[in-house]
């Protein structure tokens, strides 16, 4: 683990790598577990926690797609833990899995299965202490299938970016699902902004100002460093 925060995350003055038509730029609150709780408490259906629940239909996607991929010996990073479905279809054949979560439930179902070579994180993939938690280019595959779902504003998705970017090996890749791009949180209490609900192009707006390339497979989204590109 890597405690210490980047240099650049801590940066005061915010700058937008992207023009997407956002208008909330800066929310003015550091993210943590609570963000979105009040939506939690307002929804009368699962918003944050799913220890208890299936895999949603784009989860199950990314879970068939791992099912055929070869991880033998890769560091996997999954963001939104739900039943640690990725990390029960990856024991033994990942080298580890980690999982991100801002569920207590989650943090706590996927922290008694007991599996090894597993660490679920109970943290707000938007904050500087999960930009802080692992160590640069840790893992080789990155999956969320909820990328922008959850963004409280554009600093603090373009910090999440960044961190994607700084986790990523060189070779490695993010993947996310067509479903989940399309979906943002949207119950009437602590919404999330409709231009964050993604299209292919938003996608490859978003990913080519962090040197990005999107390759879409059906309904699926990789996101690689673009070759020759600078590491940001
Ligand atoms: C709708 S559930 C989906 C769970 C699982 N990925 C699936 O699709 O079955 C949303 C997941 O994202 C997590 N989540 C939401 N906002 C988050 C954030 N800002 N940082 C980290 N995790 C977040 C929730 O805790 C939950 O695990």
């Amino acid at each position: 683990m890597n405690e210490s925060i980047p240099q650049s995350h801590a940066a005061t003055t915010f700058r937008p790598r992207f023009d997407i038509g956002a208008q909330r730029i800066d929310c003015g609150r550091e993210p943590d577990v609570a963000t979105h709780h009040a939506a939690d408490q307002f929804a009368s259906w699962p918003l944050l926690d799913y220890s208890d629940c299936d895999p949603t239909e784009d989860q199950a996607a990314i879970n068939r797609w791992l099912t055929g991929a070869d991880l033998g010996g890769r560091d996997v990073l999954h963001v939104g833990t739900g039943n640690s479905s990725v990390a029960r279809l990856l024991a033994g054949k990942a080298r580890r899995v980690e999982s991100v979560t801002v569920a207590h439930n989650e943090w706590q179902h996927g922290s008694r299965l007991g599996l090894p070579d597993y660490g679920v994180h109970l943290l707000n993939k938007h904050s500087l202490a999960f930009a802080g938690r692992f160590e640069p280019a840790a893992f080789d595959c990155i999956l969320d299938n909820n990328l922008a779902s959850f963004a409280c504003c554009q600093r603090h998705l373009e910090r999440y970016f960044e961190t994607l970017v700084r986790l990523l090996r060189p070779d490695g890749f993010v993947l996310t699902h067509w479903l989940g791009m399309q979906w943002t949180l949207d119950v009437g209490v602590d919404d999330v902004e409709p231009v964050w609900r993604l299209d292919a192009g938003k996608l490859r707006a978003i990913a080519s100002a962090y040197g990005l390339s999107v390759d879409r497979q059906d309904e699926l989204f990789f996101l690689r460093r673009t070759r020759g590109a600078e590491r940001t």
